[in-house]
């Protein structure tokens, strides 16, 4: 049984609002994304390792990104759930395989938190997820922007990635998708009835969406480097 390492980079970055994709931005002279990738490969549990990017890509060939043994998959699709539903079917890979999923804009993930995950998950008969408990005070707005209700956070979690699951189970998930609605693997996953495991993240490996989240992963990799 292999653990099939995914990233999906076929996203254009509409938040983020930059000329270029955002996992293209440099970030301690390398792309965003390459951060991600190299992470990754250097994670010893995980035996194969792919990256999606969008058919119309016209930043990938531009840069250097030696990574060993990285299969680069032009295969994206409109919404995230089919860019790994594509990647997934090119990959084709053992229906028992775990396939763990890993956002490109997540960069400052580290080898132990995805080795963490994975031994989680080991004995695991579904497979899960890294999220962080909420910390903050959680209100639903109503009209007018006024709070609506307070919601309890106790049990609220806040999803990360990676996510692992089986590799027949989550194509399965994903062809659910009929909307582009799902925006991670677990909730496909739920949508099948299984109820995925969570596994505590951290705070760094949050996703740049946005500009003001740029400062952060580029002081956050450049302690690292020290
Ligand atoms: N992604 C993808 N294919 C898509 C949309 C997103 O592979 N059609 C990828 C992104 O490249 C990113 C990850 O999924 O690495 C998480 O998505 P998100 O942060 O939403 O990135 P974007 O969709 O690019 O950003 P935005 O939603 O702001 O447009
Ligand atoms: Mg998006």
């Amino acid at each position: 049984m292999s653990v099939i390492a995914l990233v999906p980079a076929a996203g254009s970055g509409s938040r983020f609002g930059a000329p270029s994709p955002k996992q293209y931005l440099q970030l301690e002279g390398r792309p965003l994304m390459w951060h991600t990738l190299s992470t990754l490969s250097q994670v010893p549990e995980i035996d194969r390792l792919a990256v999606v990017i969008s058919p119309a890509d016209e930043w990938f060939d531009d840069f250097e990104w030696d990574i060993p043994n990285l299969e680069v998959l032009r295969v994206g699709g409109a919404s995230r759930a089919a860019s790994v539903a594509a990647g997934l079917a090119t990959l084709a890979p053992a229906p028992d395989d775990w396939v763990l999923v890993h956002d490109a804009a997540r960069c400052c993930v580290t080898p132990a938190l995805v080795t963490r995950l994975i031994g989680a998950l080991a004995d695991d008969e579904v497979g899960g997820l890294l999220a962080l408990p909420v910390a903050d005070t959680v209100k639903r707005a109503g009209e007018g922007g006024r709070v609506e209700r307070t919601l309890a956070r106790d049990g609220l979690w806040l999803a990360q990635t990676p996510q692992m699951f089986r590799a027949a189970r989550l194509a399965r998930a994903l062809a659910l998708d009929g909307k582009g609605a799902v925006t991670d693997e677990a909730s496909a996953i739920e949508m099948l009835g299984f109820a995925p495991r969570l596994v505590e993240g951290d705070a760094q490996n949050f996703k740049v969406t946005y500009p003001r989240d740029l400062a952060l992963a580029r002081a956050i990799l450049a302690a690292r480097k020290q």
